[in-house]
This record gives structure tokens, C-alpha cells and sequence, in this order.
């Protein structure tokens, strides 16, 4: 009765691991208890949580090795792991919501998200390939296009580019406050793109000192037509998703990330956090702070736990 904030399961975003193996998911070794889906097993991974009511799930790619090359090419193949999990999952579950990533890093060699050229990511070069890699996307029914590469004008030009196909109903959620952090390490390890990571993404993503920049960055992308934005990480960044809610009352998304997934689930396996306790209390916070949302690797669960 006096809790001023609640947590739904509508508000919670479940990002999931596609591999290009088949058979049982495999698991995950930098994250306890995530597993790695194959297309085949797919539907029946992923229908607990549309029974649950989770509302969305963001995909993200394993890319072959064999498949990955400096350009990212096969981030522009129709039939590659993102877009052939979408028509799978849009044809069993057609009212789930699919957001896919855009950003290269999952299908180059060198684990960069954009084009590199020398040692730089070459900005507008760039984003002339993620408006493509959003259209294969949105072709291939993927309702929520999220470009989490932190390219200037990416969002102003995959919007351009998506109503050129006359794909009005897609919507963009932008990674507009990205910042360069430690905490994505497992999921770099997920996707084998840490080891190959060249260099940092320091040069594009943002200094954790700052958060005006974030408001700036956030502005920025919604002038561009971002119709949501994603601050990330999420805990150490409470912060940033209370000024971006409170400024811009556009719907803002956290995420709780895969360095934040693997200090809780560490903690808790060395007995040291309650399980069930510690994930609630996580996600109501991202709530207090204003989050409209979050996505988290603790969505099915988190959601078990809320209808119990
Ligand atoms: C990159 C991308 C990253 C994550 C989502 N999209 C990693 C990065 O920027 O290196 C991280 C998610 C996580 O750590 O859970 N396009």
C-alpha cells in the first residue's frame, strides 16, 4: 500500500544467445545459468517466457568464426543467425517482441561495432552499413531495431533508411547513453568477440565520468527519431536513468548487463547474496529510478518469481 514503485512482469526485457549449433542449448561459461540456443530448439527455449508474459526479447548472435570477417559482412546476410531466429520466433509467438541488436561487433573479425580503418572506427562509413544491417532486420520481422554501437547520426539514418522500405511500423531503441565499461566482459566472452577485441571502445562509447554528455547524447538521438532509449550498464548508472526519465519523459530503458549478472550470481554461489532477494531487489531499483524497463539475463526467472 505505501510502496511507491512496483516491478511487473511486463517490465522486464529477456536478452537471449543464438548459436548456430543444434540440439540441447549449451552453456555460457562467463555466465552461470545462461545458455546458448540453437535455431531448432529455440521455440521451446523461449516459450516459458512468452507463457510468463515477458513482453520483448532482444536477440544477439554467436557468430561462427568462419563466419566473421573485417567487415562484418554476414551482419547483411538475410538468412544469418538474427534473422532466421526472428522468422522462427515471429511465426510461434507473433504478439512477442523482438528487438534486435544493431552494431558489428558480433560479425567482425577484429570485435570492433563499427568499420575499422587503420586503428579507428570510421564513423560515417559505418553507419552507412548499420542502416543496412537494420533493414535486414526489420525485413526479416524484427519489431524494435537497437543500434547499441554508438555511431554519430546512426539513429537519424537508420530511421531515414527504414522509411525509404516503408518500414513505418519499426521501431528504433536506442543504446543512447553507452558507456566504455568493464562490465560487459562476459558477454564479449558469449559472443567471442572479447578475445578478438582490438583495442578499446573508448573512442566511441562514453567516459563513466560524465553524465551530461548522456543527456546530450540522449537529446541527440531522439531529434534523430529514437522512439526509446537504453542507459547502460544499468546499477552504476542509477544515476543517469533518473536524469534521462526526468528530462526527457521518453521511455528509458536499462540494462543490467552481463557483468552485473555474473557479480550477482558469483556472490550468490559463494553464499554470499540471496538469490531470489538480490535479483528482486535489483530490478525494482531500476524501477525506482525511472526506468520503464529493463533487460536483464534474469527475465524468466525474475518472472517466475513475480506470478509465484
Ligand atoms: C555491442 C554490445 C555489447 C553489449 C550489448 N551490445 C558489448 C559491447 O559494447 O562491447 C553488452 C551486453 C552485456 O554486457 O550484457 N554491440
Amino acid at each position: 500500500m505505501v510502496a511507491e514503485t512496483v516491478l511487473n512482469v511486463e517490465n522486464l526485457i529477456w536478452p537471449i544467445f543464438i548459436g548456430a549449433g543444434k540440439g540441447d542449448p549449451t552453456p555460457v561459461d562467463s555466465m552461470p545459468g545462461v545458455l546458448r540456443v540453437g535455431l531448432d530448439r529455440l521455440p521451446a527455449y523461449v516459450e516459458p517466457a512468452v507463457k510468463l508474459g515477458i513482453p520483448a526479447i532482444a536477440l544477439f548472435p554467436a557468430t561462427p568464426a568462419s563466419l566473421k570477417d573485417s567487415e562484418g559482412s554476414e551482419a547483411l546476410n538475410p538468412n544469418n543467425l538474427i534473422c532466421s531466429a526472428a522468422r522462427v520466433l515471429k511465426r510461434e509467438f507473433p504478439n512477442v517482441g523482438l528487438i534486435g541488436d544493431v552494431a558489428l561487433d558480433p560479425y567482425t573479425d577484429h570485435g570492433h561495432d563499427g568499420l575499422l580503418r587503420g586503428d579507428y572506427v570510421a564513423n560515417d562509413e559505418s553507419v552507412a552499413v548499420l542502416s543496412r544491417q537494420a533493414i535486414n532486420q526489420a525485413n526479416a520481422g524484427i519489431d524494435i531495431i537497437a543500434p547499441s554501437d554508438m555511431m554519430d547520426g546512426r539513429v537519424g539514418a537508420i530511421r531515414r533508411a527504414l522509411d525509404e522500405e516503408r518500414l513505418i511500423h519499426t521501431l528504433i531503441m536506442s543504446y543512447a547513453a553507452k558507456y566504455a565499461s568493464s562490465f560487459y566482459g562476459p558477454f564479449r566472452e558469449a559472443l567471442g568477440s572479447g578475445a578478438a577485441l582490438r583495442g578499446n571502445k573508448r573512442t566511441y562509447q562514453m567516459n563513466p565520468a560524465n553524465s551530461d554528455e548522456a543527456l546530450r547524447e540522449v537529446a541527440m538521438d531522439i531529434e534523430e527519431g529514437a522512439d526509446l532509449v537504453i542507459v547502460k550498464p544499468g546499477m552504476p548508472y542509477l544515476d543517469i536513468v533518473r536524469r534521462v526519465h526526468e528530462e526527457f519523459r521518453i521511455p528509458t530503458f536499462a540494462y543490467q548487463v552481463s557483468g552485473e549478472y555474473a557479480m550477482l550470481t558469483n556472490a550468490v554461489q559463494a553464499g554470499l547474496i540471496d538469490r531470489e532477494r538480490g535479483i528482486l531487489e535489483t530490478l525494482l531499483c531500476f524501477r525506482r529510478a525511472g526506468a520503464s524497463g529493463i533487460l536483464t539475463y534474469f527475465a524468466v526467472e525474475a518472472a517466475r518469481l513475480l506470478r509465484a
